[in-house]
């Protein structure tokens, strides 16, 4: 009798999904990257199915359809005074975002198949980021807009489509002038995704993965499950597999909480996630109609716990750390912002190599494929939303979209990442006025409101640079963990009056140089300027709101309540040139620990020798080119993560120096004296004990006579889109590196691959980065090759007048 009772329920409730129409199917996913067809302006009618667009050009998405150029001074300038830097006077600046085309409207176009989607399906519309205010149509009709560029966003667009008939897409997107402070990017810059599921399946980032209780022994670890027009009758197993793939823990439930399932796991013996040892977990999930599956889901996590407290500061697993973290826009220097994985990954090994275990995603969120990165590589993440509420910074930021848009665009952004076990931390905001207003503070519990509603476990901040101003309007006090950007001065009294009993520095130093260009007298300054739109490689130079790292370090060195820091920044970004925003022909940024072409400046040094406690640091600075100069002085720095080291010129002692007690000598060590004669630097590096542990030695280069290719990587996917980064230098006829070189170089890539784009990191240049030709600046440039679809060699030709040619072979498989 039991099993006929069975099949009869079920027959019953077969009829009663057939007539909604439910599929039995699992999901498929597919991104749309090729085949796009893309015009600027706003021809009419765009949006129609039939609408003719053979003479549109064709692109692969993601595209910046602005790094193409050409730089022009008169793209956004901007007549304003630039308040959050202590401006009162509106003056003319120039390349504040770049100086390159992002403004205007923009089309792009698109008609696929979907043979997975049949009649009771669902199609979902997903979008990584389009920059910006999105307006998407699907075969003529308005399926919905997002405004913010930043932000994922996605829609069902089952109502407008059939099974078996291609759906025609097309996306209107604009780009207003003056509504951002640094380059932007331009258009569909991020990945498209479709996804088919049944009607009922898991909803869009629809789990939620916590580890409330993390022990050596023991780990518990919650999954809840929400789904999308829940019916009854469904099982939801969830397997959870260890870094290695095992199956450690099953579950199987078919309790439905209003529309989520939840399950609870004993993991035994976790490994635990941090910088250190990015241990990943996943749990793979089954939905079950019966015995049909109807939908598989995979959450990605890691085991951890964060906390913070005044006794203790920012626990990770219960150790107590300082963030050793960097600033990064989201612009990948040369390709824009169009996201790359490949360059992506480049800039966090360059970070790694360096020490940092943090990055703040400024100012707004990042590419999903970021955030998978610091899950994998081991970064802890502060994830932040916004540089604007409703007061502007800008005229057309944010601030025109805060009042309707601000709560959507928080959920999307939490439900999105609130997986991913590299962030620690959520940030709602950026500097904003507001921390200086009267009501600024319930805009702040506002937001701060609505993370703790979306996700009761992890922490709240914002950056605040009107330190006085946020502690008198309760705006610091009312967040969970109080940033001040720069503000050394205010370190100790925002402490002893905000309640928390810690303090961050959740933006530091925004020291400026230039990659290899070195002023004299050497002097500690603020905004200074020279005529050639350059700053000193020396790194004793910032702008009027900012400071030195050596500054910072003093500070968390000597106070256990600061709890670490984010510098301003880890690469240079395109636009906001200071000191030179009214000095043209500046560009991109001189904040960088490295420059735009992601080549380590002088500073990466300095960092490194502090942070990477895997490997020494030994670094001599300037370079030892200097005809012209000789017995000029001429100091000589040495960043070593040695406590002492002795310091020759031809063979001759200069002296031998300790770090010292007090300002730069604490973390520098600094020969002030020394006077210029070409030849030989050498610097001998002392360990604790005294004994001499590493030496470098730098030289005069003679003229430049060979090209030297360097390849971050050699073996490539042959995947179209993995990049290699190969960075070119010249030497001289013995090897000396040639530090001051400028030659033009020209680059040739054959076989199974395509010259991409090519940096030089002069924050001045107005060459175009995706022509095959550049400068050197001061001696560097990197090309970037791109793999095609077919496996084989490829092949880098650099040449230059008069110079030997530099070849590189890469393989693509
Ligand atoms: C900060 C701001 C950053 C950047 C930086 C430059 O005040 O938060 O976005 O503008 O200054 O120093």
């Amino acid at each position: 009798m039991k099993k006929p009772l069975h099949l009869c329920a079920r027959t019953l409730l077969t009829l009663a999904l057939a007539t909604c129409c439910m599929p039995i199917a699992a999901r498929t996913s597919i991104t749309l990257e090729k085949g796009w067809k893309f015009t600027k302006g706003d021809p009419a009618g765009a949006m129609r199915p039939n609408y003719k667009d053979a003479s549109w050009e064709n692109v692969t998405v993601p595209h910046d359809w602005a790094i193409y150029g050409p730089f022009d001074k008169n793209i956004d300038k901007q007549v304003v005074a630039i308040v959050q830097n202590g401006e009162k006077t509106a003056t003319e600046k120039t390349g504040r975002t770049g100086a390159l085309p992002y403004i205007g409207v923009a089309w792009y176009r698109k008609s696929f198949d979907l043979p997975d989607f049949k009649q009771g399906g669902k199609v979902t519309l997903l979008f990584d980021g389009a920059m910006s205010r999105a307006t998407v149509y699907v075969n003529g009709s308005n399926v919905g807009n997002w405004g913010y560029g930043y932000n994922s966003f996605y829609f069902d667009i089952t109502p407008f489509i059939q099974p078996g008939q291609p759906v025609n897409l097309a996306v209107r997107l604009e780009n207003l002038e003056e509504s951002s402070r640094w380059y932007p990017g331009a258009g569909l810059y991020r990945n498209v995704h479709v996804i088919v599921t049944p009607q009922t399946s898991v909803e869009t980032w629809g789990t939620t993965l916590t580890t409330p209780v993390v022990t050596a022994q023991l780990a518990k670890v919650r999954l809840q499950t929400r789904i999308a027009k829940p019916v009854s009758d469904m099982t939801l197993v969830t397997e959870i597999k260890d870094p290695a793939g095992n199956i450690v823990e099953t579950s199987s439930t078919n309790q439905l909480f209003g529309n989520e399932f939840e399950q609870l796991f004993a993991v035994k013996n976790p490994k635990l996630w941090s910088p250190e040892t990015p241990s990943l977990y996943t749990a793979v999930s089954t939905l079950k109609l019966g015995d049909d599956i109807i939908d598989t889901y995979s959450t990605r996590f890691g085991i951890r716990s964060i906390n913070f407290s005044p006794e203790k500061g920012f626990q990770l697993n219960g150790i107590t750390r300082k963030f050793k973290g960097v600033c990064l826009h989201h612009d990948l220097g040369p390709i824009g912002s169009a996201v790359n994985v490949a360059a992506l990954r480049r800039q966090l090994s360059i970070m790694k190599d360096m020490g940092c275990d943090a990055i703040r995603m400024t100012h707004n969120m990042p590419a999903p494929e970021m955030l998978e990165l610091c899950d994998e590589m081991g970064f802890m993440v502060m994830d932040e939303a916004f540089d604007e509420w409703k007061q502007p910074k800008c005229k057309n930021g944010y601030n025109l979209f805060f009042d309707e848009w601000a709560e959507k665009d928080m959920v999307n952004f939490i439900h999105r990442d609130r997986n991913h076990p590299s962030i620690v931390m959520w940030s709602i905001g950026n500097e904003v006025p507001e921390q200086g207003l009267t009501d600024g503070s319930r805009v702040a519990c506002f937001l701060q409101n609505i993370v703790h509603r979306e996700d009761p476990t992890r922490p709240v901040t914002s950056g605040v640079n009107m330190a006085e101003d946020a502690i008198k309007h309760q705006f610091m006090a009312k967040l969970d963990i109080p940033g001040l950007n720069y503000r050394l001065p205010m370190y100790q009294k925002t402490y002893d009056l905000m309640p928390q009993g810690f303090l961050l520095g959740s933006e530091t130093a925004s020291t400026v140089s230039s990659r290899g260009v070195y002023k004299f007298p050497v002097k500690v300054g603020k905004g200074v300027i020279y005529p050639d739109a350059q700053s000193s490689s020396y790194d004793v130079e910032a702008c009027s709101w900012s400071n030195l790292p050596d500054e910072d370090w003093m500070w968390q060195d000597d106070k256990n309540w600061v709890i670490g820091e984010f510098v301003w920044t880890g690469m240079d970004y395109l636009g906001e040139p200071s000191p030179y925003d009214q000095i043209w022909p500046s560009r991109s940024s001189y904040f960088g620990i490295c420059d735009l072409a992601g080549i380590p400046k002088d500073r990466f040094y300095l960092y490194r020798s502090r942070w990477n406690k895997n490997e020494p640091t030994l670094h001599i600075l300037p370079h030892w080119n200097w005809e012209g100069r000789e017995g000029e002085l001429t100091p000589v720095f040495v960043y070593t993560s040695y406590p002492e080291a002795e310091l020759f010129v031809n063979g001759k002692s200069q002296g031998r120096l300790k770090k010292g007690k007090e300002g730069l000598e604490r973390y520098r060590l600094m020969w002030n004296e020394v006077k210029y004669e070409p030849g030989s630097l050498k610097v001998i590096a002392y360990d604790a004990q005294g004994k001499a542990a590493a030496e470098k030695t730098i030289k005069t280069a003679g003229k430049p006579a060979r090209i030297l290719l360097k390849a971050d990587r050699t073996q490539l996917e042959a995947n179209g889109k993995d990049l290699s980064f190969v960075t070119v230098s010249v030497v001289d006829k013995d090897g000396n590196e040639c530090a001051t070189a400028t030659n033009q170089l020209n680059f040739k890539v054959r076989g199974a691959g395509s010259y991409r784009a090519a940096c030089n990191g002069d924050a001045t240049s107005l060459e175009l980065f995706h022509l095959p030709t550049m400068k050197l600046f001061s001696g560097k440039l990197v090309v970037l090759v791109q793999s095609s679809e077919k496996s084989g060699d490829i092949m880098l030709e650099v040449n230059g007048k008069g110079l030997k040619t530099g070849r590189q072979v890469l393989q693509s498989k």
